[in-house]
């Protein structure tokens, strides 16, 4: 595979940071996924905005220029790879660059180090007619979960209790009441309305819970941004999850308990269904 980093296109193998960049001694960074499909990159805007954000509130400092260049090295990576036709993702992910280990910033400021690589990606369309299995766990993260940082400590442990539970994901609660999983979003259906945990920074607001939120007003559904209480889960009618790689994903069981009948209800299938032709719209098209 080809990659790009910090200015040169070089095969995976070779491509090489130092021990000392911030992003490896301290998690000092933010990334972004974006879908691919057919050579055509989905919400590719929204993604480019929640980076150049992330890098204002860890104030790195990545020039326009460079920020609007990323799309095309993207573009290229995945000609070159092979990924223009079919799923594929972009990953994009940018430290405050290499300097001797302080905690404060280096002074003067260095080169933040850029990375992409492009990865192929199979959508799992049994899963999301299926339903999947999800456990509750606390929300233990800090709170500027908004952040999209490289440092996903809390998120990779929570997916490897999923992955001891035999399930797909988990749903963190906070407080009370449902956040979102270690890496997706997560709605609640009552009723035939949706609800989700508030945009703020307890959750990172995903660009797909954004069209979800789109798909939701052209359908005719109502979706409020109001937390579910813990205890209430079980009793929903149904729930799902959003994400550039989750897609819409059902989610029939939880901690054991099945949820509606036992498999994804009507919304959530809407949704599925809806997303996948929004995706593959944005394939017939390459957008930048
Ligand atoms: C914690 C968390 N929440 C939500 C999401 C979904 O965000 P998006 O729809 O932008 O992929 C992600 C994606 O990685 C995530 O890590």
């Amino acid at each position: 595979m080809l990659v790009y980093l910090n200015g040169d296109y070089v095969e995976e193998s070779q491509a090489k940071v130092s021990v000392n960049d911030r992003g490896f001694i301290f998690g000092d960074g933010v990334y972004e996924v974006i879908r691919v499909v057919n050579g055509g990159f989905f919400q590719a805007i929204p993604h480019l905005t929640r980076l150049k954000e992330g890098l204002s509130l860890l104030r790195i400092d990545l020039s326009e220029q460079e920020c609007e260049s990323l799309l095309d090295i993207a573009h290229y990576l995945l000609k070159e790879n092979d990924l223009t036709e079919g799923h594929a993702t972009v990953y994009i992910q940018v430290t405050r660059g290499a300097a001797k280990r302080t905690h404060q910033f280096p002074n003067p400021a260095v080169e933040p180090t850029v990375f992409i690589s492009v990865n192929r990606l199979v959508p799992n369309h049994e899963l999301h007619q299926k339903g999947a299995s999800a456990i509750t766990i606390p929300d233990v993260r800090w709170t500027r979960c908004n952040i999209k940082s490289v440092n996903l400590l809390p998120n990779i442990l929570a997916k490897q209790r999923a992955e001891d539970a035999g399930v797909f994901s988990t749903i963190m609660i906070r407080d009370g009441v449902v956040t979102e999983t270690q890496n997706s979003n997560t709605f609640l259906v009552n009723d035939g309305v949706i609800y989700t945990f508030p945009k703020s920074n307890y959750i990172l607001a995903g660009i797909t819970r954004d069209v979800v939120f789109k798909m939701a007003k052209d359908l005719g559904i109502e979706i409020r941004e109001e937390p579910v209480a813990e205890d209430k889960i079980y009793d929903m009618d149904e729930v799902f999850l959003s994400g550039t790689t989750t897609d819409i994903q059902g989610i029939t069981r939880i901690d054991g308990i099945t949820i509606g009948d036992g498999s994804p209800g009507p919304v959530t299938l809407k949704l599925v269904d809806k997303l996948k032709n929004e995706m593959e719209q944005s394939g017939k098209v390459i957008s930048g």
